[in-house]
């Protein structure tokens, strides 16, 4: 099936009032845009062509290879919109289907529904249509006395009689390219200066020829963005639908209301996603998780049987069997392994913690390597940052920080050091010393079986 899609979204969308044109208004997380260029995309082998008039360049910036740009330069209607198309299709496509950029609730099957009717030169347009009880805004579906479609009369040109009709136009339809082409010259300018995409309907009538129209099944498909209250309605919309996925594929989310799983994210079996959750970008989360409430996750990779109560997650790794919260704060570059557990009010940026290792209460870590089953006592800070450059800080394996350590970096600890309680360490630690002072002087070797027990300190304090 050679068929190329196109995609009209050249207008400005006055009432977005907006600097922005209308089709890059995101929603959840991506472009209005985005959305049908994905479905258009599933039902044709070629790159969906998008006719853009607004700010091209920054739609193609936006979007650079997923679909292929052709400029309507002064926005002259739909059909001329169609018709800046023709160089790059004539004689290449059998079908042409057209839609536009502001519809993005439109599903893959409804496509393929008119798709399969084929239209050939007697029959050379399907299209869409839509019963609402407000037609507000549509182009009215004039059918004959045989109950077949004859014209469809766009609202500013309706006749009272006329713009009580409910059957509407959606605005998506699949031509016949070759009388697409030779069709589409002969549109007239309308009376508001415009060449209606639609008048192609009355030029197959006059020519004897016949149209198939097929009604959506689920009207919210075709609800098309004007406004930024159309724009909430219909994030909620796909919110809802993401959110069903992903219960029907083995996920709680206890409340979907207050929850906004962006497209791009993925979530593993079992895993319970609790209210208020954002998860956003690339996020991937394993199996068995519990995610919330009130947590954000964005661009964050996940393992199994983690556990995010009320934090903040942005550029992370988190491996497997580990738990944050609440109020945690991992940044860009922070890498959790297996097991390690972050209590409250703990910040990680740019850092590695190893298997096991603990931070239960009020720290900052950055630029760090730190080993594994390390204990990071209550109000730990690496003092990364001089002033001008980031410092590293690096801490081996089995290592004991006291409370409030001030780790003023670069600095070493070796495996098995300690640190007593309050110290401020601007010298290396060798491997089981103990230090502890401001500034912190090694006092003693520490015998590694009695790790944990260093006086002034508390095991995981
Ligand atoms: C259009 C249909 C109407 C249908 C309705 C459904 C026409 C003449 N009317 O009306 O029958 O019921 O959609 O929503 O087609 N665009 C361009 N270039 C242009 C003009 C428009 O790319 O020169 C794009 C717009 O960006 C928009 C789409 O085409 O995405 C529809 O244009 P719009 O002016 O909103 O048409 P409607 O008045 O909604
Ligand atoms: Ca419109």
């Amino acid at each position: 099936m050679n068929l190329a899609t196109v995609i009209l979204a050249a207008g400005q969308g006055k009432r977005m009032k907006s600097s922005k044109p209308k089709v890059l208004h995101p929603i959840l997380g991506k472009p209005m845009l985005w959305y049908i260029i994905q479905v258009a995309n599933q039902v044709t082998q070629r790159k969906t062509i998008v006719v853009v008039g607004h700010k091209p360049d920054l739609i193609k910036e936006t979007f650079n290879e997923s679909a292929l740009f052709v400029p309507q330069k002064e926005q002259l209607g739909t059909g001329h919109a169609v018709l800046q198309t023709e160089p790059l299709l004539k004689g290449k496509v059998d079908f042409v289907l057209v839609t536009y950029g502001d519809m993005p609730l439109l599903r893959e099957r409804t496509l393929w529904k008119l798709i399969d009717s084929k239209p050939n030169p007697s029959q050379p347009i399907t299209m869409l249509t839509v019963f609402m009880d407000d037609p507000h805004g549509f182009g009215r579906i004039i059918r004959d006395d045989n109950g077949d479609v004859h014209a469809i009369v766009e609202e500013a040109q309706a006749t009272q009689k006329q713009r009580e009709i409910k059957e509407l136009n959606a605005g998506v339809y699949v031509f016949n390219a070759e009388w697409l082409w030779d069709a589409l010259p002969k549109i007239t300018l309308s009376p508001k200066g415009e060449y209606y995409l639609t008048d192609l309907i009355g030029i197959a009538i006059e020519q004897g020829k016949s149209i198939k129209a097929i009604p959506v099944e689920d009207t919210q498909e075709v609800i098309g963005v004007n406004t930024r209250v159309h724009l909430a309605e219909v994030s909620s919309i796909i919110q809802a639908r993401i959110n069903r996925k992903w219960m029907l594929d083995g996920v709680t989310i206890t409340n979907p209301d207050s929850t906004t799983i962006e497209p791009t994210v993925s979530i593993g079996q079992d895993t319970t996603i609790l209210p208020n959750t954002f998860l956003q970008g690339d996020t991937r989360i394993g199996e068995n998780c519990v995610i919330g409430p009130n947590s954000i996750v964005d661009n964050t990779k996940i393992g199994r049987n983690c556990i995010i109560r009320a934090s903040v997650l942005e550029g992370a790794i988190l491996e497997d069997n580990v738990d944050i919260g609440p109020f945690g704060h991992l940044r860009r570059g922070a890498h959790l392994a297996k097991g390690v557990h972050m209590g409250n009010f703990g910040e990680v940026k740019d850092s590695h913690l190893g298997e096991g290792t603990k931070m239960g209460h009020f720290s900052y870590i950055g630029n760090a390597t730190i080993g594994k089953n390390v204990n990071i006592g209550a109000g730990t800070i690496t003092c990364n940052y001089d002033g001008k450059q980031k410092n590293p800080t690096e801490i081996g394996d089995d290592v004991f920080i006291g409370s409030d350590t001030m780790l003023v970096a670069p600095i070493k600890l070796g495996d098995g050091a300690h640190t007593g309680a309050g110290s401020v360490v601007t010298k290396d630690i060798a491997e089981y010393m103990l230090a502890v002072g401001i500034p912190a002087r090694a006092i003693r070797k520490i015998n590694p079986e009695e790790k944990s027990s260093v006086k002034n300190e508390k095991k995981d304090g």
